[in-house]
């Protein structure tokens, strides 16, 4: 087994045999679990001492308001117009609501509390089985005086009843007999943005509903079963914990176990409070190993669409199942409602929000395995295409422009002052981009002759009023503008953005009915500026990066972090030209990315999580493989080492999407020309062989990599 950071890494266990308080946070994020409707963080039933705890549904969002920030960089405010007071209801924004805490378990041992950072910790693992997404703590615990105590919590979010939470706590009294006093409820006071009350109550349980500002409705309903207990449950309720008290004599040696079942369901279901009480009930029946067994099932068929073998490595194995595990987790599924956060649901980073990430970052990993829940992502895009429309209305532009962060709301949610979200109109692009690779790979065209058309289209015509012509040059160009890499947010002519243009309104103009428009169109693809050095296949970032410093300290020290103002040196916080090679892979050859490679790679920073996967797929596709697997590496461990010291605040999901084109694009080197698909593999030394599935316009496929050579098999 692998240490990586404070957890040990097999081929399917994440585990821990330290307990400190001061991994608590980072632990939560690490230990998430979840099914894509709900995300539960690692949090202790007892709650540690620092905690953030964290139950999330999908599509709960909190109201609440913009941040101003003083305004900044007069700068890039020259480079960019529109009118802010347009901009849709810019007071408000959506932000993802953390919910009442269904964990919530105290646990008093002849009359002390159970806390692990009291007494004397004896024993302590805590393992996440990535196979069945069953979350499990052993403790030995000493309270101080000779009482040893072992418990043994488990838990899971389910697989088939995607609302349903089970807790399973096993207590036994090592060396004493005595009373053992069990609260076992819901806790709603680490938050005050929603208003809860007990709607029914039965002598085991209840059902809580809260109601979140701006109006979305939480229905959690919780049942316990206590084996071999015929005493009473009490109720009470003391500072917004809503909880059940059980008093039960202990005999040194006999297990006592607690079976603890909670339900989560939103305002986007139907007959929330008799749904949730009729599923809590009927799983409190079946009972925490029948429920649990059911949801194994459904995982096993996930996993047999989604798992990446790799022979010859379990190291790498480990940490490409944990990435695939959380892209399991993440997706709503086919629920085309919301969409993918940039932290998923593991945590409030970015409030919940969706960036370009789900596009770019996130779905190819959906298109090629399960492409029902690619779908539901452009569907999302589609649901958003009225906001899109006003943010290009609030220009004075035709078409739509999407923005660089938003929620269940379409609208732009970040500041004003944050000048690249502003500026990053590749965003619009990207959208496009994903609609048509999604029809590409999928083969849904009837879904793309009418929302996806007109998501293109609408992208398009607004591109089409973005881009200046430039006469004396006779070309167009886009001005005032960042690429993906957030350090140069305002720059002309970014090659992302021109290339990632030009592409789109290729396309575009086949799919648009007015003549004159496609027309249009073909034109400016064909006349943007797309620089290129012909000979070494060179691309410039933007006008002017060859002349900027190379480094920080040559430019004297002027260049901060995002939001500063123009930095005056190469130091870059992601992949721009060759994040775009990675997109066109098809339009380049390898000289091309090799060139790039060559000059761009000195000044990455990796400041961004998107960034190190990205490098990994290249170094691959290029057969550096020292470098490749550098490169894998810093993108796998990124939370296990809390790399950006942000850990906390949730999963980088977009950074395991990027792993998984890593080991497709990179690894596999699979490249989709003309609608045929062709691989140029290089595999590390020590992987013997690379085995992963996918569906390709509606065939299953398997792909096996082994001796320099690509074997692809027809799926039963
Ligand atoms: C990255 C962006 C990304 C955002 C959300 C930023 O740090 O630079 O590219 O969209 O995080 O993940």
């Amino acid at each position: 087994m692998k240490k990586i950071g404070n957890q040990f890494l097999s081929e399917w266990t994440v585990s821990e045999n330290v307990y400190h308080p001061a991994n608590e946070r980072t632990g939560g994020t690490q230990f998430c679990i979840g099914n894509g409707l709900t995300g539960l963080r690692g949090s202790y039933e007892e709650l540690g001492t620092k905690e953030v705890q964290g139950l999330f549904a999908n599509n709960v969002f909190r109201k609440s308001v913009v941040q101003f920030f003083a305004p900044v960089d007069t700068f890039c405010r020259k480079k960019y117009i529109f009118n802010e007071e347009l901009m849709p209801t810019r007071e408000e924004i959506y932000i993802l609501q953390d919910l009442p805490d269904p964990l919530y378990c105290r646990i008093r041992l002849n009359g002390e509390p159970f806390r692990m950072w009291d007494g004397k910790l004896l024993e302590y693992n805590r393992t996440l089985d990535l196979k069945t997404g069953m979350l499990s703590r052993d403790v030995r615990w000493d309270n101080g005086n000779g009482n040893i105590t072992s418990l043994r919590f488990r838990r899971f979010c389910s697989m088939t009843e995607r609302h349903l939470i089970a807790q399973e706590i096993t207590i036994t009294p090592e060396n004493w007999s005595g009373k053992i006093e069990i609260e076992s409820g819901i806790d709603a006071s680490l938050n005050t943005e929603y208003a809860e009350s007990i709607v029914t109550e039965s002598t085991t349980g209840f059902i809580l509903k809260s109601e979140v500002q701006g109006g979305a409705k939480v229905f959690q309903a919780m049942e316990n079963r206590l084996t071999d207990y015929s005493g009473e449950w009490k109720s009470e309720t003391k500072l917004q914990r809503y909880k059940k008290v059980a008093a039960i004599e202990a005999k040194q040696g006999k297990k006592i176990v607690l079976e603890k079942f909670s339900t989560v369901y939103s305002s986007m279901d139907e007959n929330l409070q008799a749904e949730a009480g009729t599923l809590v009930k009927r799983s409190a029946n079946e009972g925490f190993d029948a429920c649990f067994e059911k949801s194994s099932k459904a995982w096993e068929s996930l996993w047999e669409q989604a798992d990446i073998r790799i022979e010859g490595d379990p190291e790498s194995q480990g940490k490409i199942r944990f990435a695939l595990f959380h892209l399991i987790i993440a997706s709503p599924q086919t629920d085309s409602r919301s969409s993918i956060g940039a932290k998923a649901l593991s945590g409030q980073g970015y409030s919940g929000h969706v960036f370009w990430d789900t596009d770019i970052a996130l779905s190819p990993f959906y298109q090629w395995v399960f492409p029902k829940w690619a779908g539901a992502h452009v569907r999302y895009r589609h649901r958003m295409l009225d906001y899109a429309r006003k943010y290009a209305e609030s220009e004075n532009r035709k078409g739509a422009r999407f923005p660089w962060q938003s929620s269940i709301k379409g609208f732009e949610h970040a500041p004003v002052a944050i000048t690249c979200s502003r500026t990053q109109i590749h965003v619009t692009i990207d959208v496009a981009y994903c609609v048509l690779r999604y029809a590409d790979i999928s083969g849904d065209s009837q879904w793309m002759e009418t929302e996806g058309q007109e998501i293109v289209t609408e992208c398009a015509r607004y591109m089409a009023e973005r881009v200046e012509y430039n006469e004396a040059k006779d070309r167009y160009e886009i001005l005032g503008v960042g690429g993906p890499d957030e350090y140069h947010p305002v720059t002309d002519n970014n090659a992302y953005t021109n290339y990632l243009t030009a592409y789109v309104l290729r396309r575009a103009a086949a799919l648009c009915d007015d003549k004159n428009e496609a027309a249009e169109w073909l034109e400016i693809a064909e006349k943007i500026y797309c620089p290129i050095d012909e000979k070494s296949g060179l691309i410039p970032q933007c006008d002017g990066f060859y002349d900027l410093k190379d480094s920080w300290e040559e430019s004297g020290g002027t260049w901060g972090g995002p939001g500063a103002e123009y930095h005056e040196c190469k130091g870059m916080k992601q992949p721009d030209v060759i994040q775009m090679l990675t997109m066109l892979p098809e339009q380049f050859q390898q000289k091309h990315f090799q060139a790039n490679w060559d000059y761009y790679e000195r000044f990455i920073l990796h400041g961004s999580s998107l960034s190190p996967s990205i490098h990994a797929l290249v170094a691959a596709k290029l057969g550096l493989m020292e470098k490749a697997m550098e490169y894998f590496n810093l993108s796998a461990e990124f939370d296990f080492v809390n790399y950006n010291n942000d850990t906390v605040a949730g999963i980088h999901i977009g950074n395991f999407g990027g792993l998984w084109q890593a080991m497709v694009y990179g690894f596999a080197g699979m490249v989709m020309r003309d609608g045929e698909l062709c691989f140029d593999p290089h595999l590390p030394a020590n992987w013997t062989s690379l085995e992963f599935n996918i569906r390709f316009r509606g065939e299953s496929l398997q792909i096996r990599i082994a001796d320099g050579k690509a074997t692809v098999c027809k799926k039963r």
